[in-house]
């Protein structure tokens, strides 16, 4: 079977691995902005374009016989490339963009929740203009400020961390309205957590739960980031969590799979992500995504016992509910190595080597390859995760990785320490009372 993968990043890589350990030995084409190694490697044939030009997927999908696609990144989905792709005859893995504006359009979604009853939502409303919008957050009083579109994950400032007071939040409010609507919601006190489901218009599978960290430096400080890493636990639920947490979130999920069918008329067939946060009250909804997370998608990847590509075609012919799908039952450390000076002012075009990585996994995201060599960009450079029974164990494999990583680059030590770890337990027992 010939597939295609759109996408270039370290979350398509994992996904590129997923598709190339299938038994049915598929041959893969990708469609990416910068050449991937990692990717590349993977590839009978790739072509370098920026991955929002539907006709130009189109084109380069019907002349290498593409039999079915998966699209990696949020950009191209909302752009429509599973609407175009489906018209070509081709079956795709990411929602149509009816389903995939859960993700693209922040005020749409809420007003979705809103409307099906979906629980954890927070109190929110959605303005255009500044007045009103100020007094409801004097209403409120402690706030989430989100812009409406799509922001890397990087959009969304809260009261108590990035913004230090009313004035900040106003202040950040104006900012955004003038490219556009503003959504401000009640702020959620807990711990974040993900879950992501593959789903076939009705039938969920879910992956076990996964933390991400987005401040870039250790202790949770700095600023926001695409997500610095991330981990699992041998199992379903994290450390932080009870059973009853994890089934309140699938539920919710699949609530939002059924409901977006009847708003929509459209089955979701995907993946199908949601940003929660776990507060004293249970898991509430901060957002969902219509794809895989980076990097929570290799952290969980790599666990599936099933054979990727046979997910797949569950996927687009609405059979998941027939597929049984198992995971490995180990803990997962994945973390990134950045440019110095990563998010702000990140050092580009600097040359990285991989030395001895050990048991670990490495996956290529924002770098690129000239002359056999590999050099940052801008933006996160390399994932590396470590597998094992348990998250210390998985963390020393991930760590010791990075050690051996060479360019200038950074990475949180934290992520994935016991230390960080019991913090997260401690402050959702004080939370619980
Ligand atoms: N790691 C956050 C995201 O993928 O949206």
């Amino acid at each position: 079977m010939k597939i295609l993968l759109i996408g270039g990043g370290g979350r398509e890589h994992a996904i590129a691995e997923g598709i190339k350990k299938s038994k049915h030995n598929p041959s893969l084409y990708a469609f990416m902005a910068k050449k991937n190694p990692g990717i590349a490697a993977l590839c009978e044939d790739f072509l370098l374009e920026k991955e929002t030009e539907i006709e130009k997927v189109i084109e380069y999908a019907k002349a290498r016989n593409i039999e079915m696609a998966f699209v990696g990144p949020e950009a191209p989905l909302a752009a429509g490339v599973a609407d175009a792709l489906w018209e070509a005859g081709i079956p795709v893995v990411g929602p149509k963009k009816a389903c995939a504006i859960i993700e693209f359009d922040k005020a749409w979604a809420r007003n979705f929740m809103k409307k099906y009853g979906i629980e954890g939502c927070p109190a929110y409303e959605v303005f255009t203009e500044e007045k009103p919008a100020h007094a409801f957050i004097e209403k409120l009083g402690d706030v989430a400020v989100k812009p409406s579109g799509l922001t890397g994950g990087k959009g969304v400032k809260v009261m108590g961390d990035q913004l230090p007071d009313l004035e900040a939040a106003k202040a950040y409010t104006s900012e955004l309205l003038e490219k556009g609507a503003v959504v401000i919601e009640e702020r959620f006190i807990g711990e974040e957590f993900t879950l992501q489901a593959f789903v076939d218009g009705k039938s969920l599978v879910f992956f076990p739960a996964v933390q991400d960290h987005k401040r870039a430096y250790e202790g949770d400080l700095g600023p926001n980031t695409g997500g610095m890493g991330s981990y699992t636990d041998a199992g379903e639920i994290l450390p932080f969590m009870l059973p009853e947490d994890l089934e309140k979130a699938k539920k919710i999920m699949q609530d939002t799979v059924k409901s977006l069918y009847e708003e929509t008329g459209t089955g979701y067939q995907g993946v199908l992500y949601g940003q929660f946060i776990l507060t004293a009250n249970g898991p509430k909804v901060v957002e969902f995504n219509a794809r895989f997370g980076d990097p929570e998608a290799m952290n969980v990847i790599p666990l599936l016992e099933t054979d990727f590509v046979e997910i797949m075609s569950a996927v687009v012919k609405g059979t998941l509910g027939n597929l049984p799908v198992n995971f490995s039952k180990k803990a997962t450390v994945c973390k990134y190595a950045v440019p110095a000076g990563y998010p702000e002012k990140p050092e580009k075009d600097i040359e990285v080597t991989v030395g001895d990585i050990g048991e670990a996994s490495i996956y290529y995201a924002s770098v690129y390859e000239k002359e056999g060599k590999i050099y940052t960009t801008s933006s996160r450079a390399i994932a590396v995760i470590g597998i094992a029974e348990t998250i210390a164990a998985a963390e020393k494999i991930a760590q010791n990785a990075l050690e051996n990583l060479h360019g200038k680059l950074f990475f949180r030590k934290d992520i994935g320490t016991a230390a960080l770890i019991q913090k997260r337990i401690d402050h959702m027992k004080e939370l619980r009372g």
